[in-house]
């Protein structure tokens, strides 16, 4: 079996036979019932950074944070409660306990995306300092569309998308400025109608790899029949060579590529991409009347609008030549810090204490209407977009 060569032999293999080194090892798996080890909540009671209407859910909150009987990770909204008017929703936000730089594979396996009418899911990097220090959007997808969309979010210097770039998915805008195209970032998004919504799940998921170097950011999103049979969860090395082409690629040839990343996993609820009503009108119907995004979803019984707005995960992990990252960002918390041991040369997380986030009480009632605050200029940057902050 070829893993079981030294690596530096197969590395040499590789460079004879021309193809691309790229083996990482693995540093990070959270699955099952270990799975909120690796992570914390946000400091934040509520989304204070995308106008939606949800309160962020909490350790307390065991019935929208869960392994099910499959033995999957859920990250669901709140679809028992019945929310009264200026109220707002429970919904998951976590962030990973360690930080990344270049050198990294980052892995989503997923069987269920969140999607509905209001909904908008993201599997993202959040730099240092947010909004500051950057975003890749991995995985995002609102109301009812059909595809992923893939974008980098960058402040300062110049960034945009190598019109040389090899990729599979549609370019829709290449300036990855946030001054730019109303800040949407420079986004790319699936042909492949599998990679979102209902028809993700249909095809039994897949998986979303990030490919982090100083060449290039690239991000495949791979349907599960896909999957290559050398790709496994607990396979010691992950060799993006056996990819193919990306879905999209960012080339340091147009923009730096350098930063420290934590992930990040949430649904936020209408807000400033998915609320506004020219985006939320393409998949779902029109508002009513004097009716917002969050009059229409998100208050009173919303058990069958968030039927589907959950995360399903098989398992998220994390391969890297990169050991000089680790702990939170320099803006985090500090909440949740973890620490890292040495195994067989490739080290491990180990879970450190720090449960759960701040309490949510005071947490700023009053829910907003639909995130049409700051117009589309916040829009589509979404979850937070903006400047993947490289440093130059
Ligand atoms: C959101 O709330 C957190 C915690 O109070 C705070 O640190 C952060 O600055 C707030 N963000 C914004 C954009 O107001
Ligand atoms: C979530 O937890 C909060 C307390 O943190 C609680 O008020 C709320 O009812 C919980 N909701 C659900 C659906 O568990
Ligand atoms: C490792 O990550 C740090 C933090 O982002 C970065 O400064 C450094 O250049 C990276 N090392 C390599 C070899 O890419
Ligand atoms: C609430 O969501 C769950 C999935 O998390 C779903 O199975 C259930 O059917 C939903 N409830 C209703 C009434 O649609
Ligand atoms: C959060 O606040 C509620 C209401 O004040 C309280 O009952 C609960 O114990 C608090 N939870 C934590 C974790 O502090």
């Amino acid at each position: 079996m070829i893993s079981n060569l030294p690596i530096s032999l197969f590395a040499t293999l590789l460079v004879l036979s021309g193809v691309r080194a790229a083996q990482y090892p693995l540093t990070e798996s959270h699955s099952g019932t270990t799975f909120f080890d690796g992570w914390r909540f946000p400091a934040e009671t509520y989304d204070n950074t995308t106008n939606g209407d949800t309160f962020w859910a909490t350790a307390q909150n065991t019935s929208l944070l869960y392994t099910n009987e499959a033995g999957r990770v859920v990250l669901k909204v709140d679809n028992t409660s019945f929310v009264p008017y200026n109220e707002k929703r429970y919904a998951p936000k976590l962030f990973s306990k360690n930080s990344y730089g270049p050198g990294t594979v980052f892995v989503m396996d997923a069987v269920h995306l969140p999607y509905g009418c209001s909904v908008w899911g993201a599997f993202w990097t959040q730099g240092a300092n947010w909004p500051a220090g950057g975003e890749i959007d991995i995985f995002e997808g609102i109301n009812q569309r059909k595809e992923n969309m893939m974008a980098l979010h960058t402040s300062g210097g110049t960034c945009t998308i190598d019109q040389n770039s090899q990729m599979t998915g549609r370019i829709d805008a290449s300036d990855c400025d946030q001054s730019a195209n109303s800040g949407s970032g420079c986004t790319v998004y699936d042909r492949n109608e599998n990679s979102y919504g209902e028809a993700f799940s249909q095809a039994g998921g897949g998986i979303f790899v990030t490919e982090w170097t100083n060449e290039a950011i690239r991000i495949w999103f791979i349907s599960r029949s896909n999957i290559p049979n050398s790709l496994s969860a607990t396979a010691e090395n992950f060799d993006t060579s056996v990819l193919g082409t990306p879905t999209a690629e960012y080339s340091s040839s147009t923009c730096s590529l350098e930063s420290l990343f934590e992930l990040a996993l949430n649904i936020a609820l209408c807000g400033d991409f998915a609320g506004l009503p020219a985006l939320l009108e393409q998949t779902c119907p029109p508002l009513e009347g004097d009716k917002t995004c969050y009059t229409t979803y998100v208050i009173d019984d919303a058990s069958a609008t968030y039927a589907n707005a959950y995360f399903e995960l098989n398992y998220i992990n994390v391969y890297t030549t990169n050991q000089t990252a680790g702990g939170d960002l320099p803006s985090a918390s500090g909440i949740g810090k973890s620490t890292m041991t040495v195994t067989a040369g490739v080290s491990r997380t180990v879970s450190g204490g720090g449960s759960a986030a701040t309490n949510g009480t005071n947490a700023g009632s009053g829910a907003s209407s639909s995130g049409m605050r700051n117009g589309v200029e916040w829009g589509v940057m979404g979850l937070l977009g903006l400047g993947l902050g490289l440093v130059l």
